[in-house]
């Protein structure tokens, strides 16, 4: 199976869940950022799965990511924003024929979240959701992941895989 996941990390919370689910995914599955998910790493994917922070309750927007540029005396490291944002990347996503699943990191309660943009972004796009988004949990605004948060990731992805194979099945029969 063609495999990529895709994510926005500003502290690595996300891209360490991102890591985690193409190991469930298995060996051939990629693990991308938005600018090297570019229209050629996602020719011909099977499955393209879609993860990044909730930031001021949904994806993080441009006022967001200016505002984190600034610096927060909080924050443990500078944000990495070399990447273009979630946001951008999904406006730009070309149209595609796979499945999709989209996740997101967050802090155990916060009113709405990224995932919807995520999903309407990848429907828009062609992309057909397997399974029902999901949440992993970060102990502070920073992180770190909560205890078995990349156990949970690993074990979505193998679930994904099985998800895809057995649609795959169901369209053959
Ligand atoms: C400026 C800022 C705003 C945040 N807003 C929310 C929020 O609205 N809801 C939430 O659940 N978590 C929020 N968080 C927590 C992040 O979603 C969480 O730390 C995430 O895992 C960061 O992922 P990253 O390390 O991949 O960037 C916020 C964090 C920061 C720094």
């Amino acid at each position: 199976m063609n495999a990529v996941v895709v994510y926005e990390s500003h502290w690595g919370n996300t891209a360490a869940i991102a890591h985690a689910v193409a190991e469930g995914l298995g060996p051939e599955a990629r693990t991308l950022t938005t600018d090297e998910a570019s229209s050629a790493s996602l020719a011909n994917v099977d499955l393209i799965v879609v993860g990044a922070p909730v930031i001021g309750f949904s994806l993080a927007s441009n006022k967001m990511r200016d505002d984190m540029a600034k610096g927060s005396s909080k924050a443990p490291s500078p944000p990495d924003l070399s990447h273009p944002s979630m946001r951008s990347w999904l406006q730009g996503l070309p149209p595609g024929h796979g499945r999709s699943a989209a996740f997101e990191t967050r802090i155990w309660w916060s009113p709405r979240g990224a995932t919807g943009d995520i999903e309407r972004g990848l429907r828009n796009a062609g992309y057909v959701p397997v399974t029902k988004a999901a949440k992993f949990v970060v102990e502070g605004s920073y992180g770190p992941l909560r205890d078995g948060e990349l156990e949970r990731a690993r074990q979505w992805g193998t679930e994904l895989k099985a998800s895809v194979a057995a649609s795959d099945t169901a369209i053959l029969s």
